[in-house]
């Protein structure tokens, strides 16, 4: 497949509400644990019950699996100029954010909607690799964009960049 010029208007949305509800999920994860294990006392099934967090999050399951889809479908544009190790780590940088993107909110489901206790401590060892490779991700990004000027945060902005 041909790549793209730029990210697509679609994927640029995807990318910064999957951020922002990522943090959100993350900033609304106090007493889980306790409302995991009452669920799992009170045998209550489906939506019943769900936290913001467990909403939150669930949102972030959905809409993932909708970015990957596109993402498939649309390709991403070609990397920014620079050394051929710095590409390949922004790649499986990004390929592991992907994974960690899937795997955390599944791990939460797990332990949520099947009643899957064990998957509780994995579901929160991802979470925080997550939040860590993120940070890093987004420190690179402005560090594009601020020090190199190549605009590389722009393209992740302005559809067409
Ligand atoms: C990307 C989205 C998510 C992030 C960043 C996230 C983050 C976290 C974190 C940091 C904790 C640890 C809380 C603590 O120690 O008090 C936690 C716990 C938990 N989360 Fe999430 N979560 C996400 C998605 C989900 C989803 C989709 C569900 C369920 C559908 C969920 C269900 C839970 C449950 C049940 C716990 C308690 C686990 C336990 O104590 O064994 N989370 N989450
Ligand atoms: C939880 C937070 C975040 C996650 C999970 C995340 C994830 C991702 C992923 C997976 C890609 C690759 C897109 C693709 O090729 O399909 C990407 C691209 C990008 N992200 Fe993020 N991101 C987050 C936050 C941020 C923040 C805060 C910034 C800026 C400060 C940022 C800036 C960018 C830029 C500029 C690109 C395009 C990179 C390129 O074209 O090579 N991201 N992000």
């Amino acid at each position: 497949m041909t790549a793209p010029a730029s990210y697509s208007r679609l994927q640029i949305a995807l990318h910064w509400l999957i951020a922002l509800l990522i943090v959100a999920a993350w900033f609304t994860d106090d007493g889980m644990g306790r409302a995991l294990h009452n669920r799992l006392e009170s045998g209550a099934t489906g939506f019943s019950g769900n936290t913001l967090h467990v909403w939150l999050g669930s949102a972030v399951f959905v809409l993932v699996l909708i970015r990957v889809l596109v993402r498939f479908g649309q390709g991403a544009p070609v990397p920014v100029d620079g050394p051929r190790l710095a590409q390949r780590l922004a790649l499986w940088g990004h390929r592991l954010l992907y994974l960690l993107m899937i795997a955390v909110p599944a791990l939460g489901a797990s332990a949520w909607y099947l009643g899957i206790e064990a998957a509780g401590e994995p579901h929160e060892l991802t979470a925080n690799l997550l939040m860590i490779v993120a940070l890093g991700h987004a420190l690179v990004a402005i560090w594009h964009q601020l020090v190199r000027r190549d605009g590389t945060l722009t393209r992740m902005i302005r559809p067409g960049a």
